[in-house]
């Protein structure tokens, strides 16, 4: 790593790292919260790892939680009762170290929050929050009780993606001016989805954009400008949007993510040397293709393990066992610049969500 590499490549992915699934020799029990889609394929690379021990799972219903607590071996299930959520049962157990929260984007500040409260580590899905306020007085109560949080941003820890700045620092595509990146694919319009629904935080750029802004950040950093344009729809969440950032170096990233069409997914990275590109899907890439100005171009290819979240977890796992309240990779002021470039482009484009209006206590 070079000081001038802005993602910074963790420990799990440099040269001689073990896998990220070997053990640590000090076990972490881990609660999940929520029991849909991604907790189910985080679950199963938590159950990978040789030191995470599945403690605990939340659910708001009875039945889920059981169901989900047997397929996969956790040793205890919570759920809602007596006007109790599951997940504040789940942060009452003492023998919960760190949580996963995998529920809609609306719930990520008020379930990490009571998490936090009760003393638990936290690995919270992305987009960290709904709003620049709401990661802000996250970041501030895990710094104040000396807790881990992170946002659970996996593409950051994957050998591919890391193999990206390696290049960049090395010189091989010489200097960075522009980036192109895309995330689409079309999802049924359905209300009661948390994808389209504004009361969960739904739309494309909470849910999406994150992944193509990575490319952009870790070629070029943070930008000095956004341009957005977004497709609203009559419930006003952003079914697409296309970002243009502008640096002062010059450089340009044009990022587009997409609900309603299929696109490429990939993210292209060009120098005054050359350019490289992602394999599809960019969020989870094992395939790089080279194109140097002068010479041959060359496809590099990567091991994937699991279902490509073991780095993310090994991350959080050596964190919270050397005592970081954050991961170098993931920083707060990662999460929290972020979500203030939300903030702007949902400014330009019109997203307003009922988190917005709500009070963040102080
Ligand atoms: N890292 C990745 O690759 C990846 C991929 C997809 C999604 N995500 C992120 O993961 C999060 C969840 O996405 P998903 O696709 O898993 O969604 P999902 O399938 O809809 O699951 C969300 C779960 O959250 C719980 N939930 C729903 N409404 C809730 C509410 N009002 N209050 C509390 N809990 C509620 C439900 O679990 P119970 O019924 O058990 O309570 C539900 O199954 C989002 O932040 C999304 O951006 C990440």
């Amino acid at each position: 790593m070079t000081a001038l590499q802005h993602i910074p490549t963790p420990p799990c992915v440099q040269p001689g790292a073990p896998s990220p699934v070997s053990s640590t020799g000090r076990t972490l029990r881990w609660g999940v919260v929520a029991t849909g889609n991604i907790a189910e394929r985080v679950t199963e690379d938590i159950a990978r790892l040789e030191d995470a021990v599945l403690q605990a799972v939340s659910s708001r219903r009875q039945g889920t939680a059981e169901d989900f607590a047997a397929r996969f071996g956790f040793a205890r299930s919570y759920y809602d009762e007596d006007g109790i959520p599951g997940y504040d049962r789940l942060f009452a157990d003492p023998d919960v170290d760190v949580v996963y929260i995998a529920s809609p984007h609306a719930q990520h500040y008020p379930i990490a929050r009571r998490a936090l409260e009760a003393g638990k580590h936290v690995l919270c899905e992305k987009s960290l929050t709904i709003n620049a306020r709401e990661a802000e007085d996250l970041i501030e109560l895990a710094r104040s009780r000396n807790l881990f949080l992170m946002e659970a941003v996996w593409t950051r820890f994957l050998p591919c993606v890391n193999r990206i700045w390696e290049l960049i620092a090395a010189g091989e595509l010489g200097d960075i001016n522009w980036v192109q990146a895309d995330l689409g694919f079309p999802a049924p319009y359905d209300p009661a989805s948390r994808l389209w629904d504004p009361a969960a935080g739904g739309g494309a750029l909470l849910d999406l954009t994150v992944y193509p802004l990575t490319f952009a950040l870790g070629a070029l950093g943070y930008p000095e400008t956004v341009h957005a344009v977004g497709s609203i729809n009559p419930d006003g969440v952003d079914a697409q949007n296309a970002l243009t950032l502008g640096y002062a170096s010059g450089g340009l990233a044009q990022l587009t993510s997409s609900l309603v069409s299929a696109s490429p997914r990939t993210a292209v990275i060009s120098g005054t040397k050359g350019w490289l590109r992602t394999g599809s899907p960019l969020h989870n890439p094992v395939e790089l293709t080279i194109v140097p100005q002068t010479g041959e171009s060359r496809v590099e290819r990567f091991p994937q393990v699991g279902n490509g979240y073991a780095y993310e977890l090994r991350e959080a796992t050596r964190c919270i066992q050397s005592g970081l309240v954050e991961s170098p990779t993931m920083t707060w002021a990662d999460s929290l610049r972020t979500m203030r470039l939300f903030d702007a482009v949902r400014a330009q484009i019109g997203v307003l969500y009922s988190n917005d209006k709500a009070s963040v206590p102080r």
